[in-house]
């Protein structure tokens, strides 16, 4: 493993030094707009087999791919018109879509868990963009954390999990989304919502003019959708309107809370406060209770991420 994590700037020196290192197959975490992203060539067969040793995650969890642009993705996977309109509305941005391999990706077969798939997507945060540029190759990257554990929305947060276990993190602040990408399959069949996240439900249905097929469905497989994910080491309790003596208390709008996630009762605020709220309130040793999050909009994403929160750790 390595001994000692290097914290680096988001300047251009510092980011040529991110790129040389990622194609001396490092590991380097890098801020994205929705939360951390510990990246690695997805080229290199060992580079990415050390994410999945430095994360603790499960061989059969396949990675996303990042990509600097829809042109540079089109030589990854087979691209469709329902792709097109779904880039050209939200790339770059939270959004992941899963499509076809194209038959000279190149990847290694570590990132896609030997699935006929990939996850793709273009992030917007500046600091991704010109990692992106400058390492002018596909990076593989799951959220920066230690699998099954919260997100990362602070490079503070990546090195409590990581340090030691990963060469280096780019410090670009915090993520201002702070909820990774809504993953959509249009690999066959109608497209598929196979995670919440960053880019709204309804933004996508409206777009389409569809209604998306969800887990609720059955037919929906997305590997990595453990019942429980996200997890504090504390228990949580969701729906509180009020907390028990024993409790710390994770409010919203009204509901005051301990730690309020917006006090105005904006879910794009309250989004943005999540992981790090659920970190802080886990320094207290205490049960974690939950205001109620209206179940809209990004509010299905923030509530998607509590279930898995307060989810049965056994399962994992
Ligand atoms: O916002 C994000 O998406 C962040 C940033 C770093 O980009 N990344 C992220 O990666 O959340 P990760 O690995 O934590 O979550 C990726 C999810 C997993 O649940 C995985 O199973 C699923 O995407 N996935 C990856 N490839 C897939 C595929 N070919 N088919 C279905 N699901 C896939
Ligand atoms: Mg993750």
């Amino acid at each position: 493993m390595t001994p000692r994590t290097e914290t680096l700037q988001a300047t251009t020196a510092d980011i040529d030094r991110a790129a040389r290192l990622l194609r001396a197959g490092a590991l380097v975490a890098f801020p994205t707009e929705t939360v951390y992203g510990l990246g690695a060539d997805a080229r290199q067969a060992d580079a990415v087999a050390k994410i999945y040793a430095a994360k603790n995650r499960p061989p059969m969890n396949p990675l996303i791919v990042h990509v600097p642009n829809a042109e540079i993705a089109q030589e990854y996977v087979r691209w469709s018109d329902i792709a097109q309109q779904l880039a050209d509305a939200f790339w770059p941005g939270p959004l992941t879509l899963v499509l076809p391999l194209h038959s000279k990706h190149g990847l290694s077969s570590r990132v896609t868990a030997k699935l006929t798939t990939l996850a793709i997507r273009v992030p917007a945060h500046h600091v991704a963009q010109a990692l992106l540029r400058k390492f002018d190759g596909p990076l593989a990257a799951p959220s920066a954390n230690p699998s099954g554990k919260i997100s990362t929305t602070t490079a503070d947060h990546v090195l409590a999990g990581l340090s030691g276990r990963i060469d280096a993190v780019i410090d670009g602040g915090a993520c201002t989304v702070g909820l990774e990408s809504t993953i959509i399959s249009v690999a066959s069949g109608p497209p598929a919502l196979l995670r919440a996240g960053g880019v709204s439900i309804e933004a996508i249905e409206r777009l389409l003019s569809i209604k998306l097929q969800t887990a609720e469905d059955g037919k929906i497989i997305a590997p990595g959708q453990l019942a429980s994910h996200y997890a504090p080491r504390a228990p949580v309790r969701l729906n509180a309107l009020a907390k028990k003596p024993h409790e710390v208390h994770l409010g919203f709008g009204p509901i005051e809370g301990d730690l309020n996630l917006s006090a105005m009762g904006d879910l794009t605020q309250a989004a943005a406060a999540l992981f790090a709220a659920l970190r802080q309130l886990d320094g207290h040793a205490k049960p974690i209770a939950v205001a109620p999050i209206p179940d809209e909009g990004l509010g299905r994403a923030i509530n998607d991420r509590l279930r898995r929160a307060a989810a049965p750790r056994d399962t994992h």
